[in-house]
């Protein structure tokens, strides 16, 4: 693979990584709010939410467990409109306060399914956030209950996202060129 030419398609830098630290800790502080000391369940949706989960769970302060599921609707920039479930939870909701940790939601396809499927398990709470709402391409109805940033229609990268697997570790969010 050619690095060089990897490395040279980033654009620009759309979101510092002071910037999405700040958000960040707006949303741990807003969970804290919400569940007052009772324990949550954090549900990181692999693979592009890692990152952000990771960031996320240390910026709570209730008890806070993390849990993974994992979805596969893209192939390189691409929707495929099919969302296949790859990784599941076995733990049984009803007990748990599930906040799902999303990287992005762009036709609003994984998260509709990821939400019926848990739903469906009863958990004792379930709410959603996501790092990144790209409101434009929204082909299923489909809202989170907490939006760290809305952004335009283009295709980003980095804090987790990815393009073909790659840009996953930069520390910011970037637009690919
Ligand atoms: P949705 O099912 O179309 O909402 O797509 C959600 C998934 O598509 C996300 O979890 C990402 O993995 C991927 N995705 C959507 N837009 C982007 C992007 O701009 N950059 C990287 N991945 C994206
Ligand atoms: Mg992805």
């Amino acid at each position: 693979m050619d690095r060089e030419k990897y490395i040279n398609s980033i654009k620009s830098v759309i979101l510092t990584p002071e910037q999405i630290q700040e958000k960040v800790k707006e949303a741990g502080a807003y969970i804290d709010s919400l569940y007052d000391g009772k324990p949550i369940l954090l549900v990181s949706i692999l693979n592009g939410s890692f990152v952000f989960t990771a960031d996320l769970a240390r910026a709570v302060s209730v008890p806070c467990e993390v849990a993974f599921m994992a979805a596969r609707s893209y192939k390189g920039t691409e929707s495929t409109g099919n969302v296949e479930i790859i990784l599941d939870i076995e733990k049984d909701l009803s007990q748990y306060n599930v906040i799902i940790a999303e990287d992005i939601i762009d036709t609003g396809r994984t998260l509709k399914k990821i939400t019926e499927i848990l739903k469906s398990r009863n958990p004792h709470t379930f709410r959603v956030l996501t790092l990144l709402d790209k409101p434009d391409r929204r082909v299923v109805d489909f809202k989170a209950d907490y939006v760290l940033f809305t952004i335009p229609d283009i295709f980003v990268i980095g804090y987790g996202l990815d393009c073909d697997g790659y840009y996953r570790n930069l520390p910011y969010v970037g637009e690919l060129g």
